[in-house]
């Protein structure tokens, strides 16, 4: 451990029982020296207790971990991914007018090419120009897990107002559940189906493709004609029968969880048309050119990196709670989970070590106010701080039910206040006295009723939810992830705890058959025995 971990540890200790509301009482700029701004967007971290000495040693952390050379490795392209020896590239899906080479080849000519071609094929099947053989489609149901599910789904769904091409649907389960819940109803004559699949081998997906194309080839002569295939295995594409004219390829230096922002985003796209989809390209371009251009001390993404580093390396708290305070990002926390958990989730540094530090932390969240009734009560009361990241929009899109917005809002902005402030035993014995209690009831009715306070969190806050800024916040929690990667030491861009799940699955699915199958523990033999005998009764 370094100097620098070192020192900001005694600098937490060194703390002990302040708070944070003492902060603010000793700086009165706290909430706008605490708060940084980035084309448009408001980051407050002053909610914290990071005061003005441990925000200098985090940004001597990032500076000593080298982030602003390792960054520049990867906007251009050298072989940052170690363990798998690629390039991470998934920003020039989103700078079409960049140029970056790999391996001495400038790779945007196809970038332009293949985004040129989801737009040409977008508007198509948005005109009826591209149709099925029942006529204009009606329906998308893209086919995909992991990333190559997560972002597509959480953008459309959260771009909900811009709407206008066919219907978005999205099956990823291999569960046959997703399946035939999703089919139910959709008319195979009128829907596209999209497989979305990094390698085109995945188990779940190929599976689910499959039992698509069955339920269109029992009333269509050519299923095949309404599929098409976003891939970086493109041969395999064709081994499954998709016309490569509605195959949309893409290089291995995109990861499976950076990838929304290419072919794996077609259902976005035909979902809200090529130039929104063009917008969203632009807010995480924008977000680039920030994360590039600004000093480490008002960098969006190092703030970010920074204070998660804070909370979980230094404070110790072992999960952070993600609350967007909009419907609509309803799938964002399941999307940084496999963004965070999936990149950082790693107990080996890059050069083979042992990692010295605890990994990335458990993220986890919901929408805000729905949280309020579900889990905030172990945020307010529960002995764990769990450090909050609130987002908020200042405008909704329903001018309409404007009251609405401002009470979602007044609710972020209270939680916020109330974990920060939290209500002393003082304050609880007053309002149980107001209500006639006496004595030793009062004293225990009031004691459940104190809030410790002192629970960190931070605000981002969006002016609307537009592709713009959904484009900014996807890519500044991107770069965020990255941060903290380097300056953990690890490889954010490799997933071998995840590629094990693939094969465990095929070893055991013969045992659940009842076919021979060797190496299986005693209670993995024992359960797929009682499984079969369930069935069978
Ligand atoms: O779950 C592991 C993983 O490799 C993810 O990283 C990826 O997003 C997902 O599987 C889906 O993989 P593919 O796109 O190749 O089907």
């Amino acid at each position: 451990m370094t100097d620098i971990w070192s020192r900001l540890k005694s600098c937490r200790q060194a703390q002990g029982d302040t708070s944070i509301t003492s902060l603010f009482d000793a700086d009165a700029d706290r909430a706008t020296a605490f708060s940084t701004r980035a084309d448009g967007l408001l980051f407050d971290w002053s909610k914290t207790m990071i005061d003005a000495d441990a925000r200098d040693l985090l940004l001597d952390l990032a500076r000593n971990a080298d982030v602003v050379a390792r960054r520049e490795a990867m906007f251009g392209g050298e072989k940052i991914n170690e363990t798998e020896g690629r390039a991470v590239l998934h920003t020039a899906l989103r700078n079409l007018s960049g140029s970056v080479s790999v391996d001495g080849q400038d790779v945007m000519p196809q970038v332009r090419q293949t985004h040129d071609r989801m737009a040409a094929f977008a508007n198509d099947v948005r005109s009826g120009a591209f149709a099925g053989q029942g006529g204009k489609i009606t329906d998308v149901v893209n086919i995909g897990i992991g990333g190559s599910d997560l972002g597509p789904y959480m953008a459309t769904l959260a771009m909900a107002p811009y709407h206008d091409g066919p219907r978005t649907h999205f099956v990823s389960n291999v569960d046959g559940a997703d399946i035939a819940d999703t089919l139910k109803g959709l008319d195979p004559a009128t829907t596209l189906v999209i497989v979305a699949s990094k390698t085109f081998t995945t188990i779940e997906t190929m599976t689910n493709a499959q039992t698509a194309r069955d339920w269109m080839a029992k009333t269509l002569s050519d299923p095949a004609a309404q599929f098409a295939a976003l891939s970086s295995a493109v041969d395999k594409t064709g081994e499954f029968g998709i016309d490569e004219a509605r195959v949309f390829g893409f290089e291995d230096w995109v990861g499976g969880r950076y990838s929304v922002w290419g072919p794996i985003g077609l259902s976005l796209m035909l979902a809200i048309g090529p130039d929104r989809f063009d917008e969203f390209l632009a807010g995480g371009a924008a977000m680039d050119a920030h994360f590039r251009s600004a000093p480490l001390a008002d960098n969006l993404p190092v703030l970010l990196a920074l204070v998660g580093i804070w909370h979980h390396q230094i404070c110790g708290y072992p999960t952070r709670a993600v609350l967007p305070y909009d419907n609509r990002l309803m799938r964002l926390p399941a999307y940084l989970q496999q963004l965070e958990m999936e990149s950082n989730g790693k107990r080996v540094a890059m050069d083979g070590s042992d990692l010295t530090l605890p990994s990335g932390p458990v993220v986890w969240g919901e929408p805000g106010t729905n949280g309020q009734h579900a889990f905030y009560q172990l945020i307010h009361q529960g002995t764990m701080p769990v450090p909050c990241e609130f987002i908020l929009a200042a405008r909704g899109h329903e001018d309409e039910l404007a009251h609405h917005h401002i009470l979602l809002a007044a609710n972020c902005l209270a939680q916020s206040e109330a974990l920060m402030r939290g209500r002393s035993l003082d304050e609880a014995r007053a309002l149980m006295e107001a209500k006639g209690l006496r004595g030793a009831e009062l004293d225990r009715q009031a004691r459940h009723r104190v809030f410790p306070g002192n629970r960190p969190s931070t605000t981002l806050l969006i002016p609307q939810l537009t592709p713009y800024t959904l484009g900014q916040i996807v890519a500044l929690y991107e770069h965020r992830v990255f941060v903290e990667g380097v300056i953990l030491g690890l490889n954010s861009f490799d997933q071998w705890g995840v590629e094990l799940g693939k094969e465990l699955a095929l070893k055991v699915e013969p045992l659940l058959k009842g076919e021979a199958s060797p190496d299986h523990d005693p209670s993995t033999e024992h359960l797929a025995q009682a499984f079969r005998q369930m069935r069978a009764d």
